[in-house]
């Protein structure tokens, strides 16, 4: 049993109490537009629009966890001629301490220590709205003598072309640069660009306290042609920095605050700032409004109260104190991180271009916030489904500051240049939006498709709803042999990259979910021709699906150009795979009993304690047959790890199901905070989902890797509180459906829907897992479980029991007019 903080739910913060955690553990500041992450020893990777274009610091995970990274605080305590220097981040100088906090907050971090008798609190986060980050530094001599302290903040510059960075090491250095303004008394702005940015964009470093003297040349602050070192940096013994401005070299930025002899109990606060602007000139208002520590502190609370603001659209008690935490905190607050960074910007997904906006990852982030923003979700659907091509098929990925879109790794591919689930998926987005505003005008909005060749003002141009038909033309008119989608150069799964005309079957159960969202918008919009020809196509695909797919235990996977199934028992390498089987309940292709073996095989081969495995057994060897999955060892990642976004499908396909207890199991096998204690094993940080748990074909069964950015969090999200608490959106209204576990008694949701605050109290007297069986609002009981939108604060009353209602008018269009 060991940890390495604790969870403090009432100040919404988890807690590191010991810096040396197994992997770096990262918190978020600011928003795609102005911020990054800011890991718990302080280091920190900042960028303004895009990682890969506007990069602030040089931050390489690479690096030993020792290193120096970014960003770090340098204090020192004169002794004598010389001097103490340490860390309060404890890296990079890797002291002894006597208290370490990273207190990782909802959008800031703060990091609390206690070294040399210095107590050091720093608290960093971007305002609201600003492209400035802060670092509130708080320094208190607790040493019971006086104390001789300096402060000095430092930051190491990345070229803003990221990868440019890493591999020009000609021209990056020929060309940063850094000047200082000094307006007097200690007042002094430093600012750094590459040359050709000195006009148009400059990094500022600066503070609200007098300023001595500065440093902008890493090889002069670490002193020795660079054989100092950051733990140990030269220019530090001495008493003042070099004011040197660079103008080539590894640019740095450090600034040296004399805060003079402190009385033992004598606090100071220094106000650091580091931003993004055209011109300091242009920044000044900006920085003189932070250097007032009352304008420091209201942008904190600023901060605070949006928090406050975005968690209470929706807040549960539930028997379960650790679910309670996860819904009411940590998962709302990673939805929020991967809306904005997509699968750009982590630890591990590292922004240099690569990636940029996922057309799949982002259409189904923006699920997870969908009831607490559905405005700026979707403008953000907006904007993917502009990357969308005339065909209806979709680039892959984009550059958020520039909306240039590629065809992500199907590029390199000879065959096939798209991926046969992307345009799929913004059918579902935009349901979800209608469904939790109403709003259906969306539909007739203007986007335009993407056509590399032409400028955006003379590019085809349809409404959302064309582009969502599209999207279903498409993948209709691209079918294999047996009638199932063309795999492209992958499905969801981008590791399995199948040469030729394979299909996928994954792809099909993802058109499936695609047309009944459409039958039932459709249905909604009275447009019964598009109802009758959706039917028909969801009709056609499910014959095909139903006349193939099935393996005699399971669903099969793909089917190979040749019509070799993949994911059958057939096969020498993977023979069950976990999409295929959690999918055709989704989608409703799947009959009742195939159904039920198939999530019974399922549970069989892929369970383990730490979460469902993608796949059984795993290949062992490289195929380039197969494609990117055998280039991992067995166990992990695609390979047989526990992926963990397949595990809400599953979980969902459960309540489908009926089957509450069994969603609920596979919920608590894979909630982090519930590794809290067992991070000798878990290794990733309790707080949120990591992508990928090693599986039990590998030695080390049990590590996640890979945290914050992944699409289990936004479907973690959506099933625990749409398809097991059953607080689901439709167009109608609010529908009440839950699944829960037997053995709960009752739980509260407070939700604010389409402007109104919903307090419903769900009873469960009879102990079963689904079924409405009484429903009152604001005391009057109504039939059925919708409820029509109130114009004031209602309170439901929810009773469950056998006989009750067991499906939400979505599953209703499922089951009786589409199968019907
Ligand atoms: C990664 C990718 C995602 C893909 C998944 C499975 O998470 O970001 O797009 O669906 O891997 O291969």
């Amino acid at each position: 049993m060991v940890s390495y903080g604790y969870f403090d739910d009432k100040n919404k913060e988890y807690v590191i109490t010991n810096p040396q955690t197994p992997v770096k553990w990262i918190n978020y500041i600011g928003t795609l537009k102005f911020g990054g992450f800011v890991d718990h020893t302080g280091g920190a990777l900042l960028c303004k629009g895009d990682p890969a274009l506007n990069r602030i610091h040089k931050y390489i995970p690479q690096m030993p966890a020792g290193e120096f990274k970014g960003s770090t605080l340098y204090v020192r305590i004169k002794e004598g001629n010389s001097y103490k220097v340490f860390s309060p981040f404890y890296v990079p100088t890797l002291n002894k301490y006597d208290l370490f906090e990273c207190h990782v907050g909802l959008s800031y971090q703060r990091i609390i220590s206690e070294c040399f008798g210095v107590r050091t609190e720093v608290t960093i986060f971007v305002p609201n709205g600003d492209a400035v980050e802060i670092r509130d530094i708080k320094v208190t001599n607790k040493s019971g003598q006086d104390l001789d302290i300096d402060v000095i903040p430092l930051v190491e510059y990345s070229h803003p072309d990221a990868l440019k960075q890493l591999t020009n090491a000609d021209w990056v250095p020929q060309t940063m640069t850094s000047r200082v303004d000094d307006f007097g008394k200690g007042f002094k702005v430093l600012r750094q660009y590459p040359f050709m940015k000195r006009d148009t964009t400059v990094n500022y470093l600066t503070s609200n306290y007098p300023i001595s003297s500065f440093e902008s040349d890493r090889k002069k602050f670490l002193g020795d042609y660079e054989y100092g070192t950051f733990a140990n940096p030269l220019s530090l013994q001495q008493p003042e920095l070099s004011n040197f401005e660079t103008i080539r070299g590894n640019s740095i930025g450090a600034l040296m605050h004399h805060l003079g002899v402190m009385k033992s109990g004598e606090t100071k606060r220094i106000v650091v700032q580091l931003g993004q602007e055209e011109s300091v000139e242009k920044a000044l208002p900006s920085i003189k409004k932070y250097q007032d520590v009352k304008n420091v502190d209201a942008a904190f609370k600023a901060l605070a109260d949006f928090w406050v603001d975005y968690l209470s659209t929706m807040h549960v008690e539930t028997p379960d104190a650790s679910f309670n935490s996860m819904i009411n905190v940590h998962n709302p607050r990673q939805c929020h991180v991967t809306k904005n960074w997509s699968r750009d910007l982590s630890y591990n997904q590292l922004g240099f271009g690569g990636r940029g906006i996922g057309y799949r990852d982002s259409s189904q982030d923006v699920l997870g916030v969908m009831p607490n923003m559905p405005e700026e979700a979707m403008a953000f659907v907006k904007k993917i489904l502009s990357t969308q091509k005339p065909d209806g098929s979709a680039m892959h990925q984009f550059f958020a500051s520039t909306m240039e879109a590629n065809e992500g790794d199907s590029r390199e591919e000879k065959g096939h240049k798209w991926y046969s689930d992307d345009h799929l998926w913004p059918i579902i987005s935009v349901a979800f939006y209608i469904k939790e505003t109403g709003n259906i005008k969306v539909l007739d909005e203007s986007v335009t498709f993407y056509d590399k060749t032409k400028p955006v003002d003379q590019r085809e141009v349809g409404t959302v709803f064309e582009h969502l038909q599209r999207a279903l033309e498409f993948t209709r008119t691209h079918v294999g042999q047996h009638g199932l989608p063309l795999l492209g150069f992958a499905d969801w799964n981008d590791t399995v990259n199948l040469h030729g005309n394979a299909e996928s079957i994954f792809t099909c159960c993802l058109y499936g979910k695609g047309l009944l969202e459409m039958i039932e918008l459709c249905t909604f919009l009275k447009k019964v021709d598009l109802v009758k020809k959706y039917q028909g196509y969801y009709e056609d695909m499910r014959t095909a699906f139903n006349a193939c797919a099935w393996d005699g235990e399971w669903y099969v996977r793909w089917f190979e150009a040749d019509g070799t199934p993949l994911g059958s028992q057939k096969n020498e390498g993977s023979k069950l795979f976990i999409n295929a089987q959690s999918w055709p309940v989704m989608c409703g292709f799947a009959t009742t009993e195939r159904g039920q073996k198939a999530l019974e095989s399922l549970r069989t081969k892929l369970n383990t304690k730490y979460g469902i495995k993608i796949s059984w057994p795993s290949f062992n060897g490289f195929d380039w047959r197969k494609g990117g999955v055998t280039t991992y060892p067995p166990g992990s990642k695609e390979n047989g790890g526990i992926f963990l976004h397949t595990n809400p499908w599953c979980m969902l396909a459960e309540t489908v199901m009926g089957n509450g207890d069994r969603a609920f199991e596979y919920y608590n096998q894979v909630n982090p905070a519930a590794k809290n204690d067992i991070i000798e094993i878990f290794e990733s940080a309790p707080y949120n989902y990591p992508q990928n748990i090693l599986g039990d074909d590998h030695p080390q069964f049990g590590i996640g890797r890979n945290s914050w950015l992944s699409g289990t969090s936004t479907w973690m999200y959506t099933v625990s509180t749409k398809n097991i608490l059953g607080i689901l959106p439709v167009y109608e209204g609010l529908a009440i459906n839950p699944c829960i576990p037997k053995a709960w008694k009752e739980f509260k949701v407070v939700r604010k829907f389409r402007g109104v605050t919903y307090t419903i109290l769900v009873k469960n007297p009879e102990g079963v897992c689904r079924g409405v069986k009484k429903m009152l609002v604001n005391g009057l009981e109504v039939k059925g479980n919708i409820i029509i939108p109130q114009t004031k604060d209602t309170v439901v009353e929810v009773t469950l029991g056998s006989g009750g209602i067991m499906d939400s008018l979505a599953e209703k269009y499922t089951t009786e007019k589409v199968k019907a």
